[in-house]
């Protein structure tokens, strides 16, 4: 199949990509699916010097471009993404973005939603708030992104145990390890 026959994935980041290099590791030479674009509204996040390496394409956008309909939306129609995917992307989606792409956007989550989420809600914070609370398990959640902070469709959840013992950083790395193994099938999955 040429790469213009395939699904396009378009990824968004904001931080450290991890998720992002599973991602485009995961797809790299897919006979279906292509990576499209890696996005990110911070200029030192280490998601670029990931994109480098990797050898996608990482582009740079400040808040206001992502905040006013305009020329991020202009650059991502030009795109034409199958899928937009939020690996670990911080802002809040504005609803030009989500009626302009209508059930294409869908973002992961650290933590059993319906608990844990919305704003404030990201990363070490839901972790230490899980670890506070003395919860038996954790896990991931993979959902389509409406105007709410977390609260749109769930498409997937996987748990795993926690062990009274677990530091934040244990907690962080199980879920981790949930979202490296079931994130990019997810994705396959939706794109098939
Ligand atoms: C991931 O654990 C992701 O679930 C979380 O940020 C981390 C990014 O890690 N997302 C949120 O908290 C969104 N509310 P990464 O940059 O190493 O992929």
């Amino acid at each position: 199949m040429s790469s213009l026959s395939k699904k396009r994935l378009v990824l968004f980041a904001s931080g450290s990509g991890s998720n992002v290099e599973n991602i485009v590791r995961y797809f790299e030479g897919h006979e279906h699916i292509t990576i499209a674009a890696v996005l990110t509204n911070k200029s030192d996040a280490k998601v670029l010097t990931r994109c480098k390496k990797l050898k996608v394409s990482g582009l740079y956008f400040n808040n206001h471009a992502f905040l006013e309909e305009g020329c991020l939306l202009d650059v991502l129609k030009g795109i034409a993404p199958d899928l937009i995917v939020l690996a670990g992307f911080l802002l809040k989606i504005p609803e030009y973005f989500i009626s302009n792409f209508p059930d294409k956007v869908i973002n992961i989550h650290p933590a059993l939603l319906p608990k844990y989420g919305g704003k404030g809600m990201y990363g070490s914070n839901v972790h230490r708030a899980v670890k506070n609370n003395g919860e038996k398990e954790t896990g991931i959640t993979i959902h389509y992104v409406n105007e709410n902070y977390d609260e749109g469709t769930i498409i997937h959840q996987s748990k795993t145990p926690l062990e009274p013992h677990d530091s934040v950083e244990d907690i962080a790395q199980k879920v981790h390890e949930l979202e490296f193994e079931h994130f990019p099938k997810v994705i396959e999955q939706l794109l098939s």
